[in-house]
């Protein structure tokens, strides 16, 4: 018995006369041409991987003109985004000259292999070029991570609540992964993880400090963990805002890259203030950072945002200026917390977790009302605390202000 012709048959002809002219009518069957929606649909699940169909996408902070739009508040209303740690100060004024210098040259594609940048955090991190991966950000890092170490039956380790990015490379790559709980006092709870380690374990994440509590590890727990570690097991610690961080008894994730499987990740979207331009990197021997290189894309990292990177690495002045409104911001923050009463996680980063004690859902749609926008711990599980970046005294005190007169109903 003839079997139905499949659609490739159809759409070749292979089914009908070897004449010229049959062979163009059977392409033009309409059914072959336009599928009905029942039939796609019918076949979405095939033709997704199933690891796919179970991520769900990152949920960036509110855009400024998204909440102006939805609440409809006047185009001149001051609303200060406190949600996605930036630095609010903006960009190094190089970091704006050398944009400017280059933007005539982007209709040429940029350096691929990001030579000149290369160089300067050789120089900066006193390492050969050959230690660095540079990245469409450092989430860019995170999947190449993903793509060139993690095969199916691999496991993946991170802390709960952590940068949500972990799950997702493990998830895209079909593994296994262990989120362990962190400790009473919301930090990494390295023991853990460690008791976590297994020999499918191949890549095991610190957000150092932790995003999104700002709480960092010690420098003896680390090193504990890296004892004995099996060779397989690669650890990504994520240093993302080390420019921000006090606490000189925190490991600093280049010391280890020589003697362990430690690949270090950095980036220019916090405290050198250019996340629109998207710019990070990883730090590592040459040999790790080399099968990182292997699955990364052509030009992947813009030509604005190399030259950006550059000028701003020399810039010192301006991260020494971040920090020291950070410092003075997280001082005012804690001293109003304390006196509202409200417990909150001690930080090493620019924003602090702090516990409302009521719905953070309803606390976040009033603070929108009054202008500013910050993220609430229900991605997190915790549905009663908030997630707010230290921004400039103004901003601060804004926040401040609106949360006093919303907690006082
Ligand atoms: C801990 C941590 N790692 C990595 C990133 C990604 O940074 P980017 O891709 O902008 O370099 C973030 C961003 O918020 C973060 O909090």
């Amino acid at each position: 018995m003839p079997t139905a012709p499949s659609l490739l048959e159809e759409r070749s002809g292979a089914t009908g006369s070897a004449n010229g002219s049959t062979l163009t009518a059977r392409v033009e069957v309409p059914s072959v041409a336009t599928p009905s929606a029942t039939a796609l649909s019918a076949t979405a699940p095939d033709i997704v991987r199933p690891s796919v169909t179970k991520l769900k996408p990152y949920v960036p902070g509110k855009p400024i003109e998204e909440v102006k739009r939805e609440l409809g508040l006047p185009e001149d209303f001051t609303i200060y985004k406190l949600a996605s740690n930036e630095n609010v100060l903006g960009p190094s004024p190089h970091a704006i000259e050398a944009i400017n210098r280059v933007a005539g040259e982007t209709w040429l594609y940029p350096d691929d292999t990001c030579f000149d940048l290369k160089n300067a955090l050789a120089s900066f991190w006193n390492l050969s070029p050959d230690h660095f991966i540079v990245g469409n950000g450092s989430d860019e890092i995170i999947h190449f991570l993903s793509l060139a170490l993690l095969d199916g039956d691999d496991e993946v380790i991170f802390a709960d609540p952590s940068f949500v990015q972990y799950k997702a490379a493990a998830m895209m790559a079909d593994c296994a992964f262990r989120a362990v709980p962190l400790t009473a006092d919301m930090r990494h709870d390295l023991k853990a993880m460690r008791a976590a380690v297994n020999e499918r374990t191949k890549l095991i994440f610190i957000a150092n400090p932790n995003n999104p509590t700002g709480t960092v590890v010690t420098r003896q727990e680390f090193e504990a963990l890296l004892d004995g570690l099996p060779p397989r097991a690669v650890v990504v610690l994520d240093q993302a805002y080390l420019e921000y961080v006090e606490d000189m008894n925190s490991p600093r994730g280049i010391e280890y890259i020589h003697e362990h499987n430690v690949v270090v990740l950095q980036t220019f979207s916090k405290a050198y203030a250019l996340a629109g331009l998207r710019c990070g990197y990883g730090i590592a021997r040459p040999e790790l950072t080399g099968y990182l290189q292997q699955v990364r894309g052509p030009f992947n990292v813009n030509m604005l945002a190399q030259a950006a990177a550059i000028a701003s690495l020399q810039d010192t002045a301006q991260v020494d200026r971040a920090q020291s409104v950070n410092r003075e911001g997280k001082n005012y923050f804690y001293t109003s917390f304390d006196e509202m009463g409200l417990t909150y996680a001690p930080t090493e980063a620019n924003f602090v977790l702090v516990d409302t004690g009521l719905p953070s859902k309803d606390v976040f749609q009033e603070l929108l009302k009054r202008g500013v926008i910050v993220r609430t711990g229900d991605p997190f599980g915790m549905p009663t605390w908030l997630r707010v970046t230290i921004g400039t005294p103004e901003m601060n005190e804004r926040f401040i202000s609106s949360l006093r007169a919303i907690l006082s109903g």
